[in-house]
């Protein structure tokens, strides 16, 4: 098991920072929900704590608490901004709110030789955001730095194992950030600086193994480089007995089935297996407008596809799927409170009880540490670069009912629109752009003639890995291009509108 950071969230904008800061490192690191169950969390393997920060104050009734049995571990504890004021409330010290808080840059001055600083001028700049500050401090602490408006911007204790940062090392602003990230993750806490991708490779292939031994695996591919990578890694464990299949469930978008497959035989060698299932899902579907239940019925229907297709093969005990960590995030892992945004089908919608055993070799991973695993496994571009795709496909880029015209309409307007993407050479500059179909109808006027159909907006945004995401400034005149070929060309739709939200507080999907 790898060296890793266990960062608890209270709930700060900059908690997967935090996270992709370590994992820079070459360090392995989870985030946990500051109500985590001390059993789903391997304490074994956890070489230090970050306390992130959250929007609270320490002292609302409300405010998340600290769980004190985390020092029972014995290991470094680093507190950033509301995780500094809840170490300096647990020993005694205490915080106060702020007649004036601090947000944004702020020099600070570094006042004594701290661990923390090795490699840090005495005056850095660091990005502050906060009300509340320290009052007094707990008993035989030390103050490490002083910010320029008097605020205590660091502390530790005596013993040199708990220490706390009013700043935020972990966004670009802080001059330092990394340097001091890197003191807390390798100098203090010895955390070893041997993640990265061939590990990673080598280490899941023999974990594969010892899991699988001589059974079936059925490897469940999507097109999208999640499930690429996952298959080709059993294959690589296993060999024959990882059998590759590709349900089409009739939510795909056009020619969608038969490009993936040709894709994957022209230049993998994964033997996929293709089944048409499109009738049963849409038969389940069919008058279904609530988006969990249609991401409850799809993840289950998906199971027993699965887990009919099993007796085409002999006995197969397992199902690969390619889960990623803002999948089990958002669905809310971890046994804490954590509110679940969507059910991702791969994780909240799988029934309580299935014949087949899941493994989940990426679940740990984000989407651009999957895409350099790929490049790793020398996985052709035209897989690495593929949008992402949803498990439950066009059927949560239609609201509400889901029928076979609104199907053809999407499928004709979104082929449409990623035709003009990367004929424009858009498409790579953009993380996923797709359109989606409103089940309302408006009013045009084409040619002499009232028109009244159906509107499709057009979703582009950047990320890094899904969790934030901004929305994509497509150029003016690709704009114009994608609005007049969609309603000229795609019988039905008169109106194009753009999506112009971000994440938070949109999400990228729009069920
Ligand atoms: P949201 O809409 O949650 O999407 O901001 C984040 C990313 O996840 C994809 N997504 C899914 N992928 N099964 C998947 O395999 C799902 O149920 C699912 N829901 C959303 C979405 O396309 C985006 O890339």
């Amino acid at each position: 098991m790898n060296d890793t950071i266990a960062i608890i969230d209270y709930g700060s904008q900059y908690t997967q920072l935090i996270a992709r800061r370590i994992r820079e490192l070459n360090v392995y690191s989870i985030i946990i929900p500051h109500d985590f169950q001390e059993s789903y969390v391997d304490f074994n393997s956890i070489k230090g704590i970050i306390l992130s920060g959250g929007p609270s104050s320490v002292y609302d009734e409300l405010s998340p608490k600290l769980n004190k049995n985390i020092f029972a571990y014995d290991i470094p504890v680093l507190g950033v901004c509301y995780g500094l004021q809840l170490l300096i409330k647990n020993f005694n010290g205490n915080v106060k709110s702020g007649s004036i808080g601090e947000y944004g840059p702020s020099d600070i001055f570094i006042e004594n030789d701290s661990k923390l600083f090795i490699n840090v001028p005495h005056k850095t700049n660091v990005w502050m955001s906060h009300g509340d500050r320290i009052d007094k401090m707990p008993k035989d602490w030390i103050i490490t730095s002083n910010s320029d408006n008097k605020v205590i911007s660091s502390v530790e204790n005596k013993e040199g194992t708990v220490y706390g940062v009013q700043f935020h090392p972990e966004v670009v602003h802080t001059k330092e950030g990394k340097q001091i990230i890197k003191n807390f993750v390798v100098n203090i806490c010895s955390a070893g600086q041997n993640w990265n991708s061939k590990n990673f490779i080598n280490s899941t292939i023999q974990n594969i193994r010892n899991t699988v031994k001589d059974s079936k695996v059925l490897c469940a591919l999507s097109g999208g480089v999640d499930s690429t990578v996952v298959s080709t890694l059993m294959k690589k464990a296993i060999g024959d007995n990882a059998i590759c299949v590709f349900i089409d469930h009739g939510l795909l978008r056009k020619n969608e089935a038969q490009e993936v497959v040709d894709m994957f035989n022209n230049s993998l060698d994964l033997g996929i297996n293709l089944y048409d299932r499109s009738k049963v899902f849409l038969d389940k579907l069919e008058n279904i407008t609530d988006p969990e239940e249609k991401r409850r019925i799809i993840g289950l229907l998906f199971i027993e596809e699965f887990e009919k297709i099993t007796s085409n093969y002999g006995k197969i005990d397992f199902l690969a799927q390619g889960t990623l960590y803002p999948d089990i995030i958002e669905s809310g892992g971890y046994g804490g409170s954590a509110k679940t945004i969507k059910s991702h089908h791969n994780v909240g919608g799988l029934p309580e009880k299935m014949d087949l055993k899941l493994i989940e070799p990426v679940k740990e991973l984000f989407k651009d540490e999957v895409r350099k695993i790929g490049n790793d496994l020398d996985i052709p571009e035209q897989f690495i670069k593929r949008h992402p795709f949803p498990g439950p496909g066009l059927a949560i880029r239609i609201m509400g009912k889901i029928t076979k015209e609104r199907l053809d309409i999407l499928r004709e307007s979104d082929s449409i629109f990623m035709d003009i993407l990367k004929q424009t050479g858009e498409y790579d500059k953009i993380w996923q752009a797709f359109c989606v179909l409103l089940p309302i109808r408006t009013v045009g006027v084409m040619g002499d003639n009232r028109t009244y159909d159906y509107v499709i907006c057009l979703r582009m945004v950047t990320s890094l890995d899904g969790m934030t995401a901004d929305w994509y400034n497509l150029p003016d005149d690709v704009l114009k291009l994608c609005s007049s070929r969609i309603v000229n060309e795609v019988n039905g739709v008169n109106r194009v509108v753009l999506d112009i939200t971000s994440k938070p507080p949109g999400t990228i999907e729009w069920e």
